[in-house]
């Protein structure tokens, strides 16, 4: 399976500085051709830059939305839904990321009607799931990370239709990556509970770097990165596909 890398902008940039990023990267994945062998590309800018990025971009690089709303249309002020993003080009949407989870209070039972509405849609729904530096220094990371699979997933999953991203909260921008062994014994229970599901991807995510990503890349079950910090720089996201 290619490694897909996947750039979560977040809240950051301009329309100019997202479009040169996004030209940028779109130039410089389709320069090396060893790279799209091995690896699959996606930017998720914020809402407002989606349709200026989609237009710098070429089909070497996908597209996403950072959330969808669980309504398909409607008055629900301020709500992007799944089928607009479809419309702008997008082919993924990240849903239930824990800044989310954290600041907006998203449950996994809103979590699991977003990703039904992506799935409707026929965008790829990557869903987040992750422990807390509490929960994990008190050794529930499995049993969290298992519930919120089991209640975030809505029943239309499939491995074509969904990516699941572990992200460690306490990794998320703190320069902190979890161990080989945390994430290899992490990702082998997530693989176990998709029904051992060899199709699903899963990515990593958490202060992935080019200086870590060929560590992480070679951790059974990691199929890829999802990538906050380091995907705002062409030179640091393509360092990272590179380790791939
Ligand atoms: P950082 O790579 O900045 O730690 O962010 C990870 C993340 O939250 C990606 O969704």
């Amino acid at each position: 399976m290619k490694k897909l890398i996947a750039g979560n902008w977040k809240m950051n940039g301009t329309l100019e500085s997202g479009v040169g990023l996004a030209s940028s990267i779109n130039a410089a994945v389709n320069e090396n051709s060893a790279l799209l062998d091995a690896c699959d590309f996606l930017i998720c800018p914020p809402f407002v830059f989606l349709q200026s990025a989609k237009a710098a971009i070429g089909p070497a690089v996908a597209l996403g939305g950072q959330d969808c709303s669980p309504f398909d249309n409607g008055a629900y002020t301020g709500d992007i839904s799944a089928p607009m993003l479809k419309d702008m080009g997008a082919g993924y949407v990240i849903l239930g990321h824990s800044e989310r989870r954290q600041y907006y209070k998203e449950t996994d039972a809103l979590i699991a009607e977003k990703a039904k509405k992506a799935h409707d849609a026929g965008l790829i729904a990557i869903v987040c799931v992750g422990e807390t530096e509490g929960e994990r220094d008190t050794g529930q990371e499995q049993e969290i990370v298992g519930s919120q699979l089991l209640r975030s997933l809505p029943d239309t999953t499939t491995a074509e239709n969904t990516v699941i991203a572990y992200e460690p909260v306490w990794a998320i921008g703190t320069g902190k990556t979890a161990s080989a062994d945390d994430i290899r014994d992490m990702h082998a229970f997530i693989r176990e509970k998709l029904d051992n599901n060899g199709d699903f991807r899963i990515l990593y995510g958490g202060s992935v770097k080019p200086g870590n990503a060929a560590e992480i890349f070679a951790i059974p079950n990691v199929d890829g990165a999802l990538i906050g910090g380091a995907s705002l720089k062409t030179e640091d996201f393509l360092g990272i596909a590179q380790a791939a």
